[in-house]
């Protein structure tokens, strides 16, 4: 399970790698990322954090934030606070100029953290969100468990991720575009040709619908659940702290 996939074939550990891979993309990242989904990763965050909605969480973190994309939806929620963590200090200085652009600098702070070891207090989050994050983690169970930690008790948990779909014909096209298309527009587009290749291996690689939830109940979330996305391409996975 969770076979090690790394972004390049040299000795760094899969961490430093993806940092460097996303330090790499960082400029080019929200564009390709909006393009190469055809928007269809915006609508996801939306569906995730409606899942929130009952809850009106106050104090939330999301996880691998990236350039903030899901930090941002958020507010829809009318939090008082949003915190986004990410290892790649350049893909968290474009969220950066993002934030301060859309001034949303008073709600929203992002800064370098690593999942697999927060610098928060255990119990300090109403919610958590991860979108596209912990399919790179170095440590899953490591990275899963450390978030846990950090949601308060009765907090909730929102992860999206790809999944592999299985009916036909959803897997023959998704399988083409994901392995002949999206690595060509990524090479011609961003600075890393390898970045677009690891992005089907690696998600070929990672546990996805119930080998997925067997994780998360493994390392002590609660009422794990898996909402497909788009015919099986991604889940949303919702669960809670006890
Ligand atoms: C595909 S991007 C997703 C960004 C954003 N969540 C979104 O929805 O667009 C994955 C991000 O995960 C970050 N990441 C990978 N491992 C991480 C870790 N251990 N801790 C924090 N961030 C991590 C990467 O640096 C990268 O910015």
């Amino acid at each position: 399970m969770n076979k090690q996939i790394t972004p390049y074939q040299n000795s760094a550990g899969k961490k430093v790698q993806v940092a460097e891979m996303f330090d790499n993309i960082a400029g080019n990242y929200d564009f390709l990322n909006h393009f190469l989904s055809m928007g269809i990763d915006i609508l996801w965050r939306k569906k995730a954090i409606r899942l929130f909605k009952p809850y009106a969480p106050k104090m939330i973190l999301d996880v691998a934030t990236g350039t903030g994309d899901f930090a941002i939806e958020s507010l829809s929620l009318n939090p008082d606070k949003v915190i986004g963590v990410d290892i790649s200090r350049d893909m968290v200085a474009v969220g950066c100029e993002k934030i301060k652009r859309k001034n949303l600098g008073e709600k929203i702070e992002l800064k370098y953290g690593d999942s697999e070891e927060l610098e928060f207090e255990s119990n300090t989050f109403d919610a958590l969100t991860v979108a596209f994050g912990v399919r790179n983690f170095e440590n899953l169970e490591q990275g899963l468990s450390e978030m846990l930690r950090v949601v308060k008790p009765g907090g909730h948990v929102a992860i999206i991720e790809f999944s592999q779909p299985q009916k036909f014909p959803i897997k023959q096209i998704y399988n083409f575009y994901f392995n002949k298309i999206l690595p060509g527009i990524g090479r011609m587009v961003s600075k890393d040709a390898r970045a677009y290749t690891y992005l089907p291996e690696s998600v070929g690689a990672f546990p996805h619908g119930k080998e997925f939830l067997d994780v998360l109940n493994k390392v002590g979330y609660n009422e794990a659940k898996a909402i497909p996305l788009a015919l099986g391409i991604a889940s949303i996975y919702f669960a809670s702290k006890k």
